[in-house]
């Protein structure tokens, strides 16, 4: 009697145990961003979200934000969906690229600055301080969103390898296109909005900071609540 007593209360202990680390895994950490010289992000949560059929059945355009911003871990995770390294061995990313040239350079506009994102290291470096999503798009929500992506790609190997410009400029295309809908579906798949936008202000590099015709504005995207 006594020890199935025991053998009752063990494995009682052990359901409880196993529902408290599900549970507290299932809390979520939540850090704001402080939105300093280099923005550190924390690795991304691999167990977050939804699984990928999910995400895919809710994936949708989203057009009205709130002024919400995103926590480090929502941010670090919108990143590393984007443009993340997924195979440090190669430094491969989590979306594809034609010819694996990576011309794709992701800049975050936030309210409080312009960030460029650095996939070694998975950080955000600040280029510019101040508040200029208005060139990151023309529609409203794009300055009401806590997050603006551009995908600048720079032509060079492209150029290298004499490719026509039209053709680079396409896999550019392309290429910013798989990034954008990787977030799309991290956004989806785990409560956050996104939608993909072809437009932006004709500012937008010079705002940047980038000169030279080897660039172009490749994409954007809004991010957001
Ligand atoms: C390359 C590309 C560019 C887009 N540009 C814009 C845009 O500038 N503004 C906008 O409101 N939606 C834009 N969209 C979103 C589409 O309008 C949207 O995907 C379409 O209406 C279908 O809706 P859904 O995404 O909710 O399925 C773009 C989508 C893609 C793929």
């Amino acid at each position: 009697m006594k020890t199935i007593l025991f053998a009752v209360v063990a494995f009682a202990m052990t359901a409880c145990c196993n529902q408290q680390t599900k549970c507290e895994a299932e809390e979520l950490a939540s850090t704001p961003v402080v939105y300093g010289e280099v923005i550190e992000l924390p690795a991304p949560d691999l167990s977050r979200g939804m699984n990928i059929s999910e995400a895919l059945q809710n994936r949708r355009s989203w057009r009205e934000y709130s002024a919400e911003k995103l926590s480090m871990e929502e941010l670090s995770g919108v990143l590393w969906a984007a443009a993340g390294i997924n195979r440090p061995e190669n430094d491969h990313l989590t979306a594809p690229s034609a010819l694996a040239l990576y011309p794709i350079t992701v800049y975050a506009f936030f309210e409080e600055g312009i960030y460029r994102y650095e996939a070694k290291g998975h950080r955000l470096v600040r280029v510019k301080e101040g508040n200029y999503m208005v060139k990151a798009g023309a529609q409203g929500f794009v300055e009401t969103a806590a997050l603006n992506l551009v995908y600048v790609a720079d032509l060079t190997p492209y150029n290298e390898r004499k490719f026509p410009v039209e053709k680079a400029q396409y896999l550019c295309g392309q290429d910013a296109a798989g990034y954008a809908e990787n977030v799309n579906l991290y956004t989806a798949g785990t409560g956050l909005k996104s939608i993909t936008r072809g437009g932006a202000s004709p500012e937008v590099l010079q705002v940047i900071g980038l000169e030279g015709e080897q660039y172009f504005f490749a994409l954007a995207q809004s991010v957001g609540k």
